[in-house]
């Protein structure tokens, strides 16, 4: 059973309340007797933005341009549920700088405008990344002074564009290769070499000294291979003092394939001084998607967000998609859907519930290292 789930401000905890002012104490019994009675709404009311705030993280989620032009039913959930916002597309090379030294600015402003307009922090996403490149940039035959030049301006541009104003960037993005423990063998490497990643830091660093630098990566939630040369790469950054504050953990899961070792994991670059975040969480479903399976979801959604809580420096989750009508899944996971919190008609899901309760339940163990602008 779901609802629109507004913040603070749904029909059921309004009744609730004025029934308390009306009736008193008696009354409040009755309400509360009520509100148990209705299966799976015991956890749904809570005010996700200030249970996420209170507990020094951030709730966050990755938007679309058009929707968040065009849909206020969209707008209500994210200014309801979350506290911050990544860019789903939107700040990529291909929409961004779509011809050489040609920038469109449309779709990221609209997504600053909007996060600032309504008090969200936003997260940056993404510089360097071997998809969503413009054709001019993928199928130019760069040396390596020039495509260093075209990284900086590029970086300039967007980081410097929104200097103070986006909290933290995903410089990197997805370095390692898919499979096994290689490095990315994209453009970048080809034409830069592995130190492509410091040069690109140091380059977002300059650009706003303030900004919580990224390297964000997916398959490296659990151990193994990847994981462990992903590890391997990140320490020897730290180790050479390159400007490199947090480590993205994407966590695109499959229902019930959380990994068990995701706090160990995130621990693992705690310890290096980093901070981490869950930057990109969905969990898709096989079709047919049945009540079971959304129970399901919902406690893995508790347990990424626990996982979080638990590890001192984690900053917060965010979500790839507003609801499930603006998901990359079903158009890359034939077979898969239903992988956000929120249904394609608005309607909360169990899976809210259980971000809701795992908000609420745990204490945090001391405050998240912030910055006034990070994320
Ligand atoms: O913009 C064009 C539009 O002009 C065209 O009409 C339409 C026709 O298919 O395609 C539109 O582009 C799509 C774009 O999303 C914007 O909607 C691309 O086809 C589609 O491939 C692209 O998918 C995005 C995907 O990255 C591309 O790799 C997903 O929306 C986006 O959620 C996904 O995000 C990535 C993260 O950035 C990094 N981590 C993995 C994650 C999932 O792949």
């Amino acid at each position: 059973m779901s609802h629109r789930a507004l913040r603070g401000r749904s029909p059921a905890s309004a009744g609730a309340v004025a029934l308390v002012v009306l009736c008193g104490a008696v009354a409040l019994v009755v309400t509360a007797a009520l509100v148990l009675a209705v299966p799976g709404q015991e956890h749904t009311e809570g005010d996700l933005p200030e249970l996420a705030s209170a507990r020094g993280v951030d709730l966050g989620v990755a938007v679309a341009v058009a929707p968040l032009r065009e849909d206020a039913a969209y707008r209500e959930v994210v200014t309801g549920n979350y506290t911050s916002v990544s860019a789903e597309n939107t700040m990529k090379w291909d929409s961004v700088q779509p011809r050489r030294g040609a920038f469109d600015w449309g779709g990221p402003d609209t997504v600053v405008d909007f996060a600032e307009s309504n008090g969200l922090r936003m997260r940056g996403h993404t510089l360097l990344w071997h998809n969503q490149q413009p054709q001019w940039l993928s199928e130019g035959a760069y040396g390596a002074d020039e495509l260093r030049e075209i990284v900086r301006s590029h970086t300039d541009a967007l980081v410097g564009r929104y200097e103070g104003r986006i909290g933290a960037w995903d410089v990197i993005n997805e370095p390692m290769a898919d499979e096994g423990g290689a490095i990315r063998d994209n453009l970048w490497y080809r034409v830069l070499g592995e130190n492509y990643i410091a040069e690109a830091l140091w380059m977002a660093h300059e650009a706003d000294p303030r900004a919580r630098l990224y390297v964000n990566e997916f398959g490296i939630e659990g151990g193994g291979t990847k994981a462990d040369a992903f590890y391997t790469l990140i320490a020897d950054l730290m180790e050479r003092g390159v400007p490199l504050h947090g480590i993205g953990f994407q966590s695109h899961f499959i229902v019930g394939q959380v990994p068990e070792d995701l706090a160990e994991n995130m621990r693992r670059y705690t310890d290096l001084g980093l901070e981490v975040a869950v930057t990109e969480l969905d969990v898709r479903i096989p079709e047919p998607v049945t009540d079971a399976r959304l129970q399901e979801q919902a406690r893995d959604y508790r347990r990424v967000v626990e996982a979080c809580l638990e590890v001192e420096g984690c900053q917060g989750v965010t979500v790839w998609g507003v609801d499930d009508g603006h998901s990359w899944i079903p158009d890359w996971f034939p077979g898969y859907t239903a992988a956000t919190p929120f249904d394609a008609d608005y309607d909360a899901k169990p899976a809210r519930a259980a971000m809701v309760e795992a908000l609420a339940r745990r204490a945090r163990q001391g405050g998240a290292i912030r910055g006034a602008a990070a994320v």
